[in-house]
């Protein structure tokens, strides 16, 4: 697989702004513990190697919904609270009224105010306007991992929740937030991993104009010889 970037890559001033935008706003992160930083540097050393750790398959699948990815048919289940991998990619800031309309686009945070010295960094070709409000935009169109594969689903098997990576010893950068993708259930061999892309906003498909297939993790399993069979489930 191309995409094998296990992490996003922040620089010090891209993280001291974040920083402080979620003290400010006080936004709900969790503190990563032991076995969090443990199994995001298992699966981060996975996607640097080969782009995919071992427990699962990459298939393409009909009904236009492009790749998807299963849980391998002879792994063991994942359980609930597992951490399946960071959404990685591109991080910018982008002016708020700016339409996003990525396919692979998360915006983890908005309303961001910048001080004059920031919009100069982070938005050159922009007079400094102190009211112009930013939003964080992490892209995987172009540099990401697996996760960017990973199709919608009104009935996920998977969150996407922030996490804050402190100082450790498994040779993680530390970060102030990352968008980490993590079982809500158990899932079970040949299944799709599947997250929802809309929050409250339901921001996501108005934009791309498609209208979701409605499909659950059991929708398309992968068999034994990692064959897509499509089931009415
Ligand atoms: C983050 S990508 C997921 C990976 C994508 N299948 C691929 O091969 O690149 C998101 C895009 O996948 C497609 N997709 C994902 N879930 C879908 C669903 N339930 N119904 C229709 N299209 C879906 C849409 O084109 C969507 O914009």
């Amino acid at each position: 697989m191309k995409y094998k970037l296990p992490r996003q890559i922040l620089t010090p001033e891209v993280s001291a702004l974040i920083s402080r935008i979620v003290r400010k706003q006080r936004i709900a992160v969790v503190r990563a513990n032991k076995t969090h930083l443990k199994e995001i540097s298992e699966v981060s050393r996975a996607i640097a190697k080969s782009g995919l750790p071992k427990y699962l398959v990459s298939r393409k699948l009909p009904d236009g919904l492009g790749h998807g990815i299963f849980l391998h048919p002879e792994a063991e289940p994942l359980a609930k609270g597992r951490i399946i991998a960071p959404y990685s990619g591109e991080v910018t800031f982008v002016g708020q009224n700016i339409p996003d309309e990525s396919a692979y686009a998360f915006a983890p945070l908005c309303d961001i105010q910048m001080t004059k010295k920031e919009q100069a960094l982070f938005d050159p070709k922009n007079r400094y306007h102190p009211k112009r409000l930013y939003s964080l935009n992490l892209d995987a169109i172009k540099k990401g991992n697996f996760t960017r594969f990973i199709n919608h689903s009104e009935k996920p098997n998977i969150n996407a929740e922030f996490f804050r990576i402190p100082a450790n010893t498994c040779g993680l950068t530390p970060s102030p937030l990352e968008v980490v993708y993590v079982a809500n259930k158990i899932i079970r061999p040949g299944e799709q991993l599947l997250v929802c892309y809309e929050g409250e906003d339901k921001s996501y498909w108005g934009p791309l104009d498609i209208k979701p297939v409605p499909i659950t993790s059991k929708t398309f399993m992968l068999s034994p010889s990692l064959k897509i069979v499509k089931t009415d489930k």
